[in-house]
C-alpha cells in the first residue's frame, strides 16, 4: 500500500528495509508535546487568518487534544509504517476526526514542522540544564565556604606546585559552570526564532501570520530566510558545542576525583553511594560515578563530531541526511543532565581529608615561592636573583631528603647571609595560602567572599535554596567532622 500522506504518485509501498532506515518515529516520538503544540497554534493561526474555517480548526483542536490525552496515558499507537512523529499524529487524526485532519497541512510543510520542534525541545531542554547547572554551582559554593581555608597542594604539570585552599579549587568550576551557563543562554538566544511557515523551503501563498505563531510558541519573532529556516540545524550544533565544553569540564572534575580517592593521593572518600565494590577484591572502593562522568564526555563529544559531519556537505534547504540529527542531540542531553546530577551527587557526598591534604600541601617544596616572595620583600632582591637563592636552598633541601623548613639559619646564610630568622614565618603552607590575596587569589577570606558572592547570585536568580548554616571547616580542625553549626571563621 502507498503512504496515505504523500503516496499519490506512488503504486506500491516501500521495501521492508526501507521502512527500516527511513523511519525515526523510535526516537522522534518524544517530539510529541512539541509537535502538538506547534499544531494547535498554526491550526489557531489559520483560523484567525480566515485560512480554515472556525469550525474545521475546532475539530482539528478537539482531536489535538485527545491525541496528546492518548499519548499521556500511553493509549497511543506509534506505528513504523508512519515514518515519523508528524504523520503518526496526523494520521490518528484523520482516525479522530475524518478528512478534516488534512487541512491542518495547509501552508505547512514537515521541514519547518520538524525544525520548530527542535528549536521547541532544545529550549527546554536548554532550560532544564541551566537549572542543573546551578545547582551544581549551588552544591559546589556551599561546599567552598565550608572548606574554605582547608589547605591542599595546587598542582601545574601534576606536581605540587604552590598550596591553594580546597574551596579556591572548588570555585574554580563555579566559573566554568557560570561560562557554560552563559554558552547555552547564547544558544538559546539565537536558537529562538520560530521557522513555521517557512512550509517545505519558499514561504508559501497561503496569506498566513508568521508572526502570530511565533508568538504563541514563545519565540522572539519568525525566521527572516524560508530557505534558512528548514536547513539550518546550527542551533544544534551551538547546543552540542556547549554541551560538549561543559561535559569536558565535568571529565576534569571526575578525573580529580578518581585521582583524590586513590589511597595514593588518599585526599577524598565519596561514600557508598557513589562508590562500588570489586567482585574480587574486598578491599577496593571504586569511583565509577566520577569514571562515568569522565567517560559520557566520549559520546557527547561525538554527537557534535557527528552532525559537523552529517551538515558539512548538505546543499541547502532539507536533505533527509538531517533527520539524524535527533539521537545524538537527545542522547547528548540526557547523558549530561545524569553526568551533572551525579556530579552534584558527588560534591555533596565528597568528605577531604583535611589533614592528608594538608601534609601534601607542604610537600615538594610548595613554598619555594613564598621564600622567594619573602627575599624579595625582606632583602630587596630582585625576583631572578630571588629564585636562584631558593633554587639553591631547595637543592640543599633536598639533597638531605628534608623540607625548607628543617633547614636551619646557618643553612640558609650559607646561601645568602642576609637570611634571617623571620624567613621561617612564611614556610608554613596556612601562611602561604592567607597571604594570597590579590584578587582571584586562594587566600581563605578571598575564597569566602567568592563563595558568598556565588551563593547569593544562586539565590537571587532563585536557583539555589536558602542557605544552610554552614560553618567553617579550617585546617585547625580533624579530618571528616561534619559541618559545625556555627558562622564562618577567620583562621
Ligand atoms: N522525520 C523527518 C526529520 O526528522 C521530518 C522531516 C521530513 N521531511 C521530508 N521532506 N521528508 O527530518
Amino acid at each position: 500500500m502507498s503512504n496515505r500522506m504523500w503516496g499519490g504518485r506512488f503504486a506500491s509501498g516501500p521495501a521492508e528495509i526501507m521502512e527500516e532506515i527511513n523511519a525515526s518515529i523510535d526516537f522522534d516520538k518524544r517530539l510529541a508535546p512539541q509537535d502538538l503544540r506547534g499544531s494547535l497554534a498554526h491550526a489557531a493561526m489559520l483560523g484567525a487568518t480566515g485560512i480554515l474555517p472556525r469550525d474545521d480548526v475546532k475539530a482539528i483542536e478537539g482531536g489535538l487534544e485527545a491525541i496528546r490525552a492518548e499519548i499521556e496515558t500511553g493509549e497511543f499507537k506509534f506505528q513504523r509504517a508512519l515514518e515519523d512523529i508528524h504523520m503518526n499524529v496526523e494520521q490518528r487524526l484523520h482516525d479522530l476526526i475524518g478528512s478534516t485532519a488534512g487541512r491542518l497541512h495547509t501552508a505547512r510543510s514537515r521541514n519547518d514542522q520538524v525544525a520548530t520542534d527542535m528549536r521547541l525541545w532544545s529550549r527546554d531542554a536548554v532550560d532544564r540544564l541551566d537549572v542543573q547547572l546551578a545547582e551544581l554551582q549551588t552544591a559546589l559554593a556551599d561546599r567552598a565556604l565550608v572548606f574554605a581555608a582547608c589547605v591542599m597542594p595546587g598542582f601545574t604539570h601534576l606536581q605540587s606546585a604552590q598550596p591553594v585552599t580546597f574551596g579556591h579549587h572548588l570555585l574554580a568550576y563555579v566559573e566554568m559552570l557560570a561560562r557554560d551557563r552563559g554558552r547555552f543562554a547564547d544558544a538559546r538566544l539565537r536558537l529562538n526564532e520560530c521557522p513555521l511557515g517557512a512550509a517545505a523551503l519558499a514561504g508559501t501563498s497561503f496569506p498566513i501570520d508568521r508572526f502570530m505563531t511565533a508568538t504563541a510558541l514563545g519565540f522572539d519573532r519568525p525566521t527572516a530566510n524560508s530557505l534558512d529556516s528548514v536547513s539550518d540545524r546550527d542551533f544544534l550544533i551551538e547546543i552540542l558545542a556547549a554541551a560538549s565544553i561543559c561535559a569536558m569540564h565535568l571529565s576534569r572534575f571526575a578525573e580529580e576525583i578518581v585521582l583524590w580517592m586513590t589511597p595514593q593521593f588518599g585526599f577524598v572518600r565519596l561514600s557508598d553511594k557513589f562508590t562500588t565494590g570489586s567482585s574480587i577484591m574486598p578491599q577496593k572502593r571504586n569511583p565509577d560515578a566520577a569514571e562515568l562522568v569522565r567517560g559520557k564526555a566520549g559520546r557527547i563529544f561525538g554527537a557534535l563530531q557527528a552532525l559537523l559531519v552529517v551538515m558539512k556537505g548538505l546543499p541547502l534547504t532539507y536533505s533527509k541526511d538531517m533527520q539524524e540529527d535527533k539521537e545524538g542531540v537527545f542522547d547528548a542531553v540526557h547523558s549530561l543532565s545524569l553526568c551533572l546530577a551525579a556530579t552534584a551527587g558527588m560534591v555533596r557526598d565528597l568528605e577531604p581529608d583535611v589533614q592528608a591534604m594538608k601534609r601534601w600541601a607542604g610537600a615538594g617544596y610548595s613554598t619555594a615561592t613564598d621564600l622567594a616572595d619573602w627575599l624579595v620583600r625582606a632583602l630587596h632582591l630582585p625576583f631572578r636573583e630571588a629564585h636562584h637563592v631558593t633554587g639553591r636552598l631547595v637543592a640543599m633541601a633536598a639533597g638531605r631528603k628534608v623540607g625548607l623548613e628543617k633547614l636551619s639559619l646557618e643553612d640558609m646564610r650559607s646561601v645568602e647571609p642576609r637570611i634571617g630568622e623571620e624567613v621561617f614565618g612564611v614556610l608554613g603552607v596556612e601562611r602561604s595560602v592567607r597571604s594570597r590575596t590579590s584578587y582571584g587569589g586562594t587566600a581563605p577570606a578571598n575564597v569566602r567572599k567568592q563563595a558568598r558572592r556565588w551563593l547569593a547570585r544562586l539565590r537571587k536568580e532563585g536557583k539555589a535554596p536558602a542557605p544552610p548554616r554552614v560553618g567553617d571547616r579550617g585546617t585547625q580542625e580533624g579530618p571528616n567532622q561534619r559541618d559545625a553549626d556555627r558562622e564562618v571563621s577567620l583562621p
